[in-house]
């Protein structure tokens, strides 16, 4: 039996929230529904943001009336602050993501509060979870600009360490440590995740990688080493965060799951599947801009899913 790996598609929510057109709540429910088929176990749907900041995500309340369809899927919606977590459970959500920036000015930059702020809006938010309204709630941190930002520049690891430490004692179910603008190389990787694995303690850490600078699948591999089993992707290699300059996509998941795969990790993903839903995307979202080696050269006449 082959190891599992898992890959949590963030196309419908990382990927597009950039993305010049609005695409309609049918069709990003579409997109959903064909990545269920496809295999993908875990989606990040949405985003509870205020409509006049990311428009593209005015319908997630819409958009959560098709969860019961998604049955099966872990489905996720990313949460600027509490009144987004509210809005999440209020829609149906169990799973929320909640994005805490280590570098400060990208922190101003995303959601207009320091990150020492942005911690006390997370202990509001985990105060959730004695609530009526919050039970049952899995409540993940991304620990963005983890590995560095465009913005500040440096970032140190004790930080990133410290707001680790305290999100888990604090309540948080599951970690995601994020290279939000794309700065962080293999070595970095294997030097910042083992005491994150250490202070997480048995819950999930999961590496949400951008490949900016042409490194996120070396990051991946990296990542394996110290044994995180769980990667964000994107189909075709969409997303960015606005609020980051110089953002660009996620790692791709295509690419990713063929890495995976030809590695001996399991996915259960169908990477044929996946390379025909991208380009209905395409076709869905218009200019943008797509990457992928996969769906450029496609799988390689040896290639075996590993079992
Ligand atoms: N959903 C909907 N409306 C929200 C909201 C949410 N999650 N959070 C706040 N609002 C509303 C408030 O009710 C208020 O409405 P009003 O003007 O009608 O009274 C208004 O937005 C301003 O609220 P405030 O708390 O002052 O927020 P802000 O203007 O300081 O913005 C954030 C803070 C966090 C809401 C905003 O910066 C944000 O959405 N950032 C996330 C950006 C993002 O998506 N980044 C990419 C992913 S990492
Ligand atoms: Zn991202």
């Amino acid at each position: 039996m082959a190891e599992r790996a898992t890959l949590r598609e963030v196309g419908p929510r990382d990927g597009i929230q950039m993305a010049k057109r609005f695409l309609e709540t049918e069709r990003k429910l579409e997109w959903a529904l064909r990545l269920k088929a496809a295999g993908v176990k875990e989606i990040e749907l949405t985003s509870f943001v205020p409509p006049k900041v990311v428009p593209q995500f005015a319908d997630a309340d819409q958009l959560a009336q098709g969860l019961p369809r998604l049955e099966g899927v872990v489905a996720s919606a990313l949460i600027p602050n509490l009144k987004g977590a509210e809005r999440a459970l209020a829609a149906g959500f169990t799973h929320v993501n909640y994005v805490l920036s280590i570098s400060e000015a990208h922190s101003q930059s995303n959601v207009r509060r320091s990150t020492d702020e942005a911690i006390a809006e997370f202990e509001r938010i985990a105060a959730l979870k004695d609530t009526e309204q919050g039970r049952g709630m899995v409540l993940g941190v991304g620990l963005a600009t983890a590995f560095g930002c465009t913005l500040q520049g440096y970032v140190a690891p004790e930080r990133v360490w410290q707001v680790a430490r305290h999100v888990a004692a604090g309540g948080a179910d599951e970690l995601i440590v994020a290279d939000t603008v794309g700065y962080a190389n293999p070595a970095q990787v294997k030097m910042l995740l083992p005491p994150i694995i250490e202070i997480a303690a048995g819950r999930r850490v999961i590496c949400h990688f951008h490949d900016t600078r042409g490194l996120g699948l070396a990051n991946v591999a990296a990542a394996l080493e110290t044994g995180i089993r769980v990667f964000d992707s994107s189909l075709a290699g969409l997303g960015g965060c606005p609020f980051a300059p110089g953002a660009t996509g996620n790692i791709n998941t295509e690419d990713t799951a063929y890495m995976l795969e030809s590695m001996g990790f399991s996915t259960g993903i169908d990477i044929e599947a996946l390379l025909n839903l991208r380009r209905d995307v395409e076709n869905w979202l218009g200019d943008e801009r797509y990457s992928g080696a996969i769906a450029r050269a496609g799988l390689p006449k040896t290639f075996e899913a590993a079992e």
